[in-house]
């Protein structure tokens, strides 16, 4: 199964929303392998050392204009079951490589207007892309970063988010020191000390969004099924 992480916007969550998901599946005993397209090397950075990034969680960071070479050498040869792809910002060529060649597309924002702004634009270009070859991504907007306090402004965006039309996952991700600590520690939430309550809670929350994906895919694929599409 493959799944790109698309924005157009930058500090969304996409290189934390990877690398917790990669850590998800990779508690579960699946073979991950993360695609890093952003020129930052976030992702990379945050499992650069062998000693410490979880087992089953690999990384590459190809040029992005070979996307299309570097996700067909994969499935020949490591083959893993599940390839996440977190691609930089703006419309690149990448973008629209990787949504093609993704089983799902998730675009995540916080409960800002601008976020949400953009995220719409995102989903608005994906599908134009998709409607030249009569093809319908499967997109999902994930909402990141939520306050833990919801305030009035909150509810207002997710009033927005249904009159565009968008559709999201229905978990929300909150705005947790777990997945922050992703950034210092290189441990996705699974990985790390879950006796903290931030760690349970963002644990929790992960699994639901898992839930979720399996459950867009249950109709039509299993994960087992793997990336070899
Ligand atoms: N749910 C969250 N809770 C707390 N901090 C978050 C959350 N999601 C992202 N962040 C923080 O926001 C910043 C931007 O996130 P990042 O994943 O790098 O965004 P992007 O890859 O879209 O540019 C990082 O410092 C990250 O730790
Ligand atoms: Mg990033």
């Amino acid at each position: 199964m493959i799944i790109t992480l698309a924005s157009s916007k930058g500090g969304v969550g996409k290189s934390t929303v990877t690398g917790c998901l990669a850590g998800v599946w990779a508690k579960a005993g699946n073979s991950v392998h993360i695609v890093d397209l952003d020129s930052n090397r976030t992702v990379s950075r945050w499992f650069k050392d062998d000693e410490t990034r979880p087992k089953g969680i690999t990384v590459s960071t190809p040029d992005p204009t070979k996307l299309t070479d570097h996700l067909a050498e994969l499935a020949a040869t490591a083959a893993p079951e599940i390839v996440l792809i977190d691609v930089a910002g703006s419309y690149e060529q990448a973008l629209t490589i990787a949504v093609a060649r993704s089983h799902l597309t998730l675009i995540p924002a916080s409960p800002t207007e601008a976020d949400i702004f953009e995220a719409s634009r995102v989903a608005r270009h994906i599908t134009a892309v998709f409607e030249a070859f009569q093809r319908q991504p499967l997109y999902r907007l994930l909402l990141n970063r939520v306050p833990t306090l919801a305030s009035s402004g909150q509810l207002h965006t997710i009033l927005e988010i249904v009159r565009l039309r968008l559709p999201r996952l229905k978990t929300r991700i909150m705005q947790r020191a777990a997945y922050e600590e992703l950034g210092l520690s290189g441990l996705p939430p699974h990985f790390a000390d879950r006796k903290r309550p931030t760690v349970a809670k963002a644990v929790e929350e992960l699994e639901q969004v898992r839930e979720d994906i399996e459950a867009l895919f249950a109709t039509t694929q299993t994960i087992s099924e793997g990336a070899a599409a």
